[in-house]
């Protein structure tokens, strides 16, 4: 059965096909992102969380963060609290190249929410709306909001979050990526599709993105019947599987061994390509491990990533499994 969204727009951005690739922290890097690229099925990328009060201080982290290249559409996402500092750092993103500008207004992780960032944001509609109109008018290109579904099972049920889609139209955002998911929750419990449904039955001016617990293709086909979502995005199934964009396309796409190992090996070259060796070796140890789950001799290759300090040999390994 063929995919029953088509593909849509953020402002004058056309996301086709219509599935995002999540932001993932530490994970959807430069290299991450361009392998899933290669890999295809995508029609929107987008950064890590990237720290406004690091940028403004242009913290060399932060400004690597935003590099991309030939990767079209590619969103920039920002994590802050400061209206001021939220609206310099889209300028920095928009001129560092990025189609789109996104507010992280969902992570839950106490570092970041302390500052009033991230999913706090849910708990001020006021702050939020002086950061996200702020983040409006400092550019041109569309600036678009990643929320959970509130703070608290409170916040839920009161179904605050339907005020905060309406101050979004109201500032002028042009996209809506929705992780139905309290800030308690973490990443407990299950995401509440119903309320991306609720959502879309708002008729917002712009689309929304339904996001949260899509692992396999038949999950990214039942949310768009379920709740009318115009995009789906999808974050930790795609770390298992980076050629599920795919199979949401064409569920008859099948993935061998081979091809898990060439993606894998495709996925380290890119690393010791982009960063410096310590950071690949890092992200190899961490990512690795995921990708290589349900290859033929993948276990004995996960037991040699642990105390692996050289890439290079690592990669003769995984192609020696082939
Ligand atoms: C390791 C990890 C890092 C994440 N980093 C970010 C982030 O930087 N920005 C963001 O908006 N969401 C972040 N998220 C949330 C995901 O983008 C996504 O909303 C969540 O994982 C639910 O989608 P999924 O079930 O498809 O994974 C992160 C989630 C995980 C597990």
């Amino acid at each position: 059965m063929s995919f029953p969204a088509t593909s849509f727009s953020i402002g004058s951005i056309a996301v086709n096909p219509p599935l995002v690739m999540a932001p993932l922290h530490e994970i959807t890097d430069q290299p991450f992102r361009r392998m899933i690229r290669e890999v295809g099925g995508v029609g929107l990328t987008v950064s890590e969380m990237i720290s406004s009060e690091a940028l403004v201080r242009h913290a060399r982290k932060a400004e690597r963060m935003m590099a991309s290249e030939g990767e079209r559409p590619y969103a920039m996402q920002l994590a802050g609290s400061d209206p001021e500092h939220l609206a310099q750092c889209a300028v920095l993103c928009e001129e560092a190249g990025a189609d789109l500008v996104d507010l992280n207004m969902g992570c839950p992780a106490s570092n970041v929410t302390k500052g009033g960032a991230g999913s706090a944001l849910l708990r001020d509609l006021r702050l939020a709306e002086r950061c996200v109109g702020a983040m409006v008018k400092a550019v041109k290109v569309p600036v678009t909001v990643k929320m959970r579904a509130g703070w608290d099972a409170s916040q839920k049920e009161k179904a605050e979050y339907l005020d905060f889609l309406k101050m979004f139209a109201d500032v002028g955002v042009q996209g809506l990526a929705i992780h139905p998911r309290t800030r308690t929750q973490q990443y407990e419990g299950h995401a509440d599709w119903s309320l991306i449904a609720r959502a879309v039955e708002a008729s917002l001016p712009y689309p929304i993105i339904g996001n949260g617990d899509v692992v396999n293709a038949e999950d990214a086909h039942r949310m768009v019947r379920e709740t009318g979502c115009h995009g789906v995005m999808i974050g930790r199934g795609a770390l298992y599987n980076p050629f599920l964009f795919r199979q949401v396309l064409d569920p008859e796409f099948s993935v061998t061994p081979a091809m898990r190992i060439d993606v894998t090996l495709r996925f380290f070259r890119l690393l010791m390509e982009l960063l410096d060796e310590r950071e690949a070796l890092h992200k190899i140890k961490k990512i690795g491990s995921w990708f290589t789950k349900g290859i033929p001799g993948g276990g004995k290759f996960r037991q040699r990533l642990n105390d692996c300090h050289d890439a290079q040999a690592l990669i003769q390994e995984l192609e020696a499994l082939k």
